[in-house]
C-alpha cells in the first residue's frame, strides 16, 4: 500500500516537474518585446508574434516555439516572439497609432493568431527628414483556429506549414518547416551566385601602378577636346578609353524564352539581339513625312539642352544662381556632393512638325549650338496608333511591361551615366547607339546617390540657354563621375571599374539589364537627319533599393513564380 502510495506520489512529482518544465520552457525561451524594440529591428528584420497572455492558447505558443527554434532558426531576418501584454493592438506603436492588418483586424481572434508584422524599407527617396507621420510597418494576421469548434482537432504540422509558407510570402524568406531552404530559395541564391560580371582585363602588360591598380587607365595622348558650350568656357577634354581596355557585348539571333531567362535575364547579362525587330512595320513606315502627316499638329513636350549632353554632373557654381540652393539646408546636408548638380535639359513645348524640323535643322548643321530630343515619351499617350507597328518580344514575356516609350532626337546626343529601375529591350529604329555600360555590382565605385539637380532655361528669342536656377529636387540615378574625364581624386574607386560596350544598328535590340550603369552615345542616321528607338522598360526581374551603393540586387519578390 505504501509502495503504490510512494510510486504514485512520484508520478505526480514527475508530471508536476513536466508541467512546471513546460511553463519554464514556453514562458522563458520566447522573448517579449514592446513596439519601440519591433520598430527599431523592423528595418532589417521581419517579426513573429502573438499577444502575450494567459488565455493564449498553448498551441501558439508551440507552433511559435517551433518557428523559433527549427523552421527559422537561421534565418536572421526573421525575429519569434510575444507581444508585451501592456500593448494593445489599438494603440500598438510607439506614437500610439494602431497595428495595421492586410484585410483588417479580426478582434474577436487576437487572442488565438499569429501576427507576421513585415519588414520596413527605408525610404531612401525622400531626404526630408522627419516624415509628418510614424512610418510603421503592416502586419498580417492568421488565426491558428479558424474555426473555433476544430480547436480540439489541432494538428501542429498543418499549421506551421502554413505558417511557415505565410512568413515566406511576408518577410521574402525560403524555409521549408524543417528550417531547410526550400527549392525555390535553392534556385534563387543560384541566380544570385552566378551572376554576370565583366571580366576583369589581363593585366599581363601593365606595370604596378598604385594610384590605379586597376583594369582602367586613361591613355592622354589620345585625348581630344571637344567643343566648348555656348555658354562658357566649359571646355571638355574627351579620354578615350584605350580599346582593350573594353569588355565587349555578345550578339545573338533572337533567343527562345528558356534560354534568354537561363543565359541573360537572370544573369543580368547584357545582350544585343539581332533580327528580332527586323520585320517591324516601324522600320520603313516610320518616315518623317509620315509622322509630319500622322501627327503633325500633336503637341510634344521636347527636351533640349546647348551642347547634346542630357543630364549631366556639373559644378553648382556654374549656376547664375547657385547661392540660393532652392533645397532645405537639412536636405543639402544629406548630400554626398553638394558642391554639383545635374544639369536637366530645358524643358520646350512645341508641335510634333515644328519638332521634327527642328532636329532636322539641327542635324544638318543649319541650327548651331542646340540639341533636342524627345525622351522616354510614351508611345500610348502621344502616339497610340504607333503601337500596332511594333511587336512586344516573345522571349521576354515572362516580364511584366512597365512602359513602352519613343526616343527621337537630332542623333548627336549623349545621355550621360546613369542607370534605369527597369530591365530594358533598347530597339533601334534609325541611327546608331553607344552604349557603355558598368556593372551595377559596382555601385560604389560610381558614387551612387542622390544629387541635386538644376535646369537649362532656353530663351527663345535669342536662341541662348541659360544656367539659372537650381531645383528643389535630387536625382537619384545619376553618377557623378564624368566618363569624358573623370576626376580620380575626387572619385578615385572610378579607376577599378571596366566598362562593356554594346554598339546597337538599326533593326538591332540591346537587352540591358535594370541597374546597369549606362551612358549613350546617339548617331544620326545622315540620310534621315535623326536617332529614333524605341524602348520597353519592364519591371525588373532583379532588383535592388536605391540609392543605396551598398545594396545587393536580389530577386523581385513579383516573379518567385519563375524560381
Ligand atoms: C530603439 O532605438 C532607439 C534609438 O536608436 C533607442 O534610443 C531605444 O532605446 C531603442 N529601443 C529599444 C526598445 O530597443
Ligand atoms: C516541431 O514540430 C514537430 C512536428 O511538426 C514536432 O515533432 C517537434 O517536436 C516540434 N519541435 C519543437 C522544438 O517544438
Ligand atoms: C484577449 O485577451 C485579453 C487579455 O486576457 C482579454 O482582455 C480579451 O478579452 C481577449 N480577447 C478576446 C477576443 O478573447
Ligand atoms: C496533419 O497535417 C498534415 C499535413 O497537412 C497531414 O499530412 C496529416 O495527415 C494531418 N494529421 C492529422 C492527424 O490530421
Ligand atoms: C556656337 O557656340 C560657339 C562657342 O560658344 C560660338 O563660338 C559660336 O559662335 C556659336 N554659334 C552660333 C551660330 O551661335
Ligand atoms: C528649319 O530650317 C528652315 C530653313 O532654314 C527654316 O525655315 C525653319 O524655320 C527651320 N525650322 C525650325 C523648326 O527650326
Ligand atoms: C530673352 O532675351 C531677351 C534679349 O536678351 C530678353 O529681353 C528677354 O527678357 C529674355 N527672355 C527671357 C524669358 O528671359
Ligand atoms: C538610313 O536610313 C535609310 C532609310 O531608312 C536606310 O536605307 C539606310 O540603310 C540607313 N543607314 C544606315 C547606315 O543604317
Amino acid at each position: 500500500m505504501g509502495y503504490r502510495l510512494t510510486l504514485e506520489y512520484l508520478i505526480w512529482i514527475h508530471l508536476l516537474i513536466s508541467v512546471i518544465n513546460l511553463v519554464y520552457f514556453v514562458e522563458c525561451t520566447l522573448p517579449t518585446f514592446n513596439s519601440d524594440a519591433i520598430l527599431n529591428a523592423s528595418g532589417s528584420s521581419c517579426h513573429v508574434l502573438s499577444f502575450s497572455d494567459k488565455n493564449v492558447a498553448d498551441e501558439i505558443t508551440y507552433v511559435l516555439q517551433n518557428l523559433s527554434d527549427l523552421s527559422f532558426r537561421d534565418e536572421p531576418t526573421v525575429i519569434v516572439g510575444k507581444i508585451s501584454p501592456q500593448i494593445d493592438v489599438h494603440s500598438f506603436w510607439p506614437d500610439s497609432s494602431p497595428l495595421t492588418v492586410h484585410k483588417g483586424i479580426k478582434k474577436e481572434t487576437i487572442n488565438q493568431s499569429i501576427f507576421i508584422i513585415g519588414r520596413l524599407r527605408k525610404d531612401r527617396t525622400c531626404l526630408l527628414l522627419p516624415h509628418k507621420r510614424l512610418a510603421v510597418p503592416s502586419a498580417v494576421q492568421i488565426d491558428i483556429f479558424p474555426k473555433a469548434k476544430q480547436k480540439h482537432k489541432f494538428n501542429l504540422s498543418a499549421i506551421s506549414l502554413k505558417i511557415v509558407n505565410e512568413i515566406n510570402e511576408k518577410c521574402n524568406t525560403f524555409r521549408n518547416v524543417d528550417g531547410s531552404i526550400n527549392i525555390k530559395g535553392l534556385h534563387r541564391n543560384e541566380i544570385l551566385e552566378n551572376l554576370y560580371h565583366i571580366p576583369s582585363k589581363s593585366n599581363q602588360n601593365t606595370e604596378n601602378d598604385d594610384m590605379f591598380p586597376s583594369s582602367f587607365s586613361f591613355n592622354h595622348e589620345q585625348s581630344q577636346c571637344v567643343m566648348a558650350d555656348k555658354t562658357g568656357d566649359n571646355v571638355n577634354c574627351q579620354v578615350k578609353y584605350v580599346e582593350e581596355q573594353y569588355d565587349y557585348c555578345e550578339r545573338i539571333s533572337v533567343p527562345s524564352q528558356n534560354h534568354f531567362f537561363h543565359e541573360y535575364l537572370s544573369l543580368s547579362k547584357p545582350v544585343i539581339v539581332t533580327g528580332a525587330i527586323t520585320k517591324w512595320i516601324a522600320l520603313k513606315k516610320w518616315t518623317k513625312s509620315f509622322l509630319k502627316e500622322k501627327y503633325g499638329k500633336t503637341r510634344v513636350h521636347v527636351k533640349a539642352t546647348p551642347n547634346g549632353e542630357y543630364e549631366g554632373v556639373q559644378d553648382k557654381s556654374l549656376w547664375e544662381r547657385y547661392k540660393h540652393p532652392h533645397i532645405p539646408k537639412q536636405v543639402e546636408d544629406q548630400l554626398p556632393y553638394p558642391d554639383l548638380v545635374v544639369e536637366r535639359p530645358a524643358s520646350l513645348d512645341m508641335l510634333f512638325s515644328e519638332f521634327l524640323d527642328l532636329i532636322e535643322n539641327i542635324s544638318r548643321g543649319n541650327t548651331a549650338n542646340m540639341s533636342a530630343y524627345l525622351e522616354y515619351s510614351s508611345i500610348a499617350d502621344y502616339f497610340p496608333e504607333l503601337k500596332s507597328d511594333i511587336k512586344e518580344l516573345e522571349f521576354i514575356n515572362m516580364l511584366e511591361l512597365a512602359s513602352l516609350n519613343i526616343w527621337l532626337s537630332d542623333g548627336n546626343t549623349l545621355g550621360k551615366l546613369h542607370f534605369d529601375p527597369f530591365d530594358n529591350l533598347l530597339c533601334q529604329i534609325s541611327g546608331e547607339k553607344h552604349v557603355t555600360l558598368f556593372e551595377p555590382h559596382h555601385n560604389e565605385r560610381l558614387y551612387e546617390g542622390h544629387i541635386q539637380e538644376a535646369q537649362f532655361t532656353f530663351n527663345e528669342s535669342t536662341g541662348f540657354f541659360h544656367r539659372r536656377h537650381l531645383l528643389d529636387s535630387t536625382s537619384m540615378v545619376m553618377s557623378p563621375v564624368d566618363l569624358k574625364k573623370p576626376d580620380l581624386e575626387r572619385f578615385p574607386l572610378f579607376a577599378d571599374t571596366r566598362p562593356m560596350k554594346c554598339s546597337i544598328k538599326e533593326g538591332e535590340v540591346l537587352f540591358m539589364p535594370a541597374f546597369w550603369w549606362h551612358e549613350v552615345q546617339s548617331t544620326p542616321n545622315i540620310s534621315q537627319h535623326r536617332n529614333l528607338a524605341v524602348n520597353f522598360w519592364y519591371k525588373p526581374f532583379l532588383t535592388k533599393e536605391f540609392p543605396c551603393p551598398e545594396c545587393k540586387l536580389d530577386v523581385n519578390p513579383q516573379y518567385y513564380n519563375l524560381l
